[in-house]
């Protein structure tokens, strides 16, 4: 059944896959920027911890989940439920986490798109074509539309190929073209005048800020994001490994990669926005507050770029490229919630899956477009803030209560027959069972009246 619905073929593949969805604009833009404005090295090291404590766990009930049932987080939850009013619940919280799926698609698709625009206004100025480079980085319907479409396209093209020939092969492509352009930009940046005022902003905590009750709900949600949890991305990626893999072990390196990439992207962002400062480029506001981040990325960093002369416009280039990677790597991972959803549960093909989906995702981003001041932070909001930690509090709460020990037990001891005796087996079943459920409510509690 699991090869028919298709597979990864590897577990390279898989981890390469599974990291791709979780490293995004989350990772390399989000997480810098939250550590900048949160203290620095006080949010690196509450984000470290949560992220293994915390954010390892949930994503191991997804994982898990998507395993045994080798089915769309739909069908999953109602398998594993005892009873019809469980699998009703079920079945609502994987379409709840479909649609957010395809909300948090439209959104990303945009800010995306803006992306491609500055990593080809790059390519632009190096042609000497300046006209060309100033529409492509100033905001405009025209521009906006144009690179959410063809961001879309990408996407959708990736997708309609499946598992093997499109998750797989793209990601494993991408995510060490990536790290790698992550490293040489890295090492780039630390030869400048001001990186280490960056870097020691970075690695000097101040331990009574990591303490602070803001700066950790900040550092869990992000550690939520950038795993992609909540919307059945994992889950669905978890039903296309096979049984033989040992599962504890796989998402732990998914989570290593994610943590990783979040962690050099802060080695390359934060000593960069200093590098911006010594060269007299406004980064905090007269109150010492960090200006937006919309607003650093698309204006501090082209002017960061800008003062490298010619050098400038090859790491605009690169950056602007590896932005747009990331972001690909992970939308194909959205889409493929919707997708897998509807091509198990009413028989489409996975080509007109694909496309109808993401014509329509398209046009919800549309929609966005056109009401920009209104809508874009709202569905940010309401997907990000409020959806994601409610839909992963569900999925704690099916792995922890709904489904039946034994059965969760036989299902990791497939790929490691010896789980029942290792550390995670010990602390696990309490962590996602407790423990999880309890600070991700908080968490949502927070952003609710917080
Ligand atoms: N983890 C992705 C990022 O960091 C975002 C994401 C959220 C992807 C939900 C899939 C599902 O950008």
């Amino acid at each position: 059944m699991a090869s028919a619905r298709g597979e990864f073929s590897s577990r390279f593949g898989f981890v390469m896959a599974a990291a791709g969805s979780a490293v995004g604009l989350g990772n390399i833009w989000g997480f810098p920027t939250q550590a900048a404005s949160n203290g620095g090295a006080a949010f690196l090291l509450i984000y470290l911890v949560l992220a293994f404590t915390l954010a390892y766990p949930a994503l191991m009930a997804e994982l898990i989940i998507g395993r045994h049932a080798h089915a769309n987080a739909v069908n999953a939850l109602r398998l594993i439920s005892p009873n019809s009013q469980l699998r009703n619940i079920g079945a609502a919280t994987g379409i709840i986490g479909f649609i957010v799926a395809s909300l948090i698609l439209s959104f990303y698709a945009i800010v995306a798109g803006w992306m491609i625009a500055f990593c080809l206004s790059s390519l632009a100025n190096l042609l000497g074509l300046s006209d060309l480079a100033a529409w492509l980085t100033t905001f405009g319907l025209p521009r906006n539309v144009l690179f959410m479409g063809i961001f879309i396209v990408f996407t959708i093209g990736i997708i309609s190929a499946g598992v093997r020939e499109g998750i797989e092969r793209w990601s494993a492509r991408l995510m060490p073209a990536l790290l790698a352009t992550l490293f040489l930009l890295v090492a780039y940046v630390l030869t400048l005048d001001g990186a280490m005022e960056g870097l020691r902003v970075y690695l000097l905590p101040d331990f009574e800020r990591a303490l602070s009750p803001t700066l950790i709900i900040a550092a869990l949600g992000a550690a939520f994001f950038s795993l992609s949890l909540g919307v059945g991305t994992m889950l669905i990626y978890g039903s296309y490994i096979n049984d033989d893999e040992n599962l504890p072990v796989v998402g732990g390196l998914v989570t290593l990669v994610d943590i990783l990439i979040a962690v050099m992207a802060g080695f390359l962002v934060i000593p960069a926005m200093y590098v911006a400062l010594h060269n007299g480029v406004d980064i905090f506001t007269a109150t010492g507050e960090l200006i937006s981040e919309d607003t650093l990325i698309f204006t501090v960093l082209p002017e960061l770029f800008t003062t490298m002369g010619f050098a400038g416009i090859i790491v605009s280039f690169t950056f602007f490229f590896l932005m747009s990677i990331a972001a690909l790597t992970s939308s194909i991972s959205m889409l493929e919630v919707p997708v897998a959803y509807v091509i198990e549960e009413h028989g489409l093909k996975r080509k007109t899956a694909v496309f109808s989906i993401g014509g329509a995702i398209a046009l919800a981003s549309g929609v966005i477009l056109l009401n920009f001041e209104s809508l874009f932070g709202l569905v940010i909001a309401f997907t990000t803030r409020y959806s994601q930690p409610l839909l992963g509090f569900m999925f704690c709460i099916y792995a922890g209560w709904v489904w039946h020990r034994d059965q969760l037990l036989q299902e990791l001891r497939k790929g490691s027959p010896e789980v029942e005796h290792t550390l995670f087996w010990k602390i696990w079943p309490w962590y996602v069972k407790l423990v999880c459920p309890v600070i991700i409510l908080g968490i949502f509690m927070h952003s609710l009246w917080g």
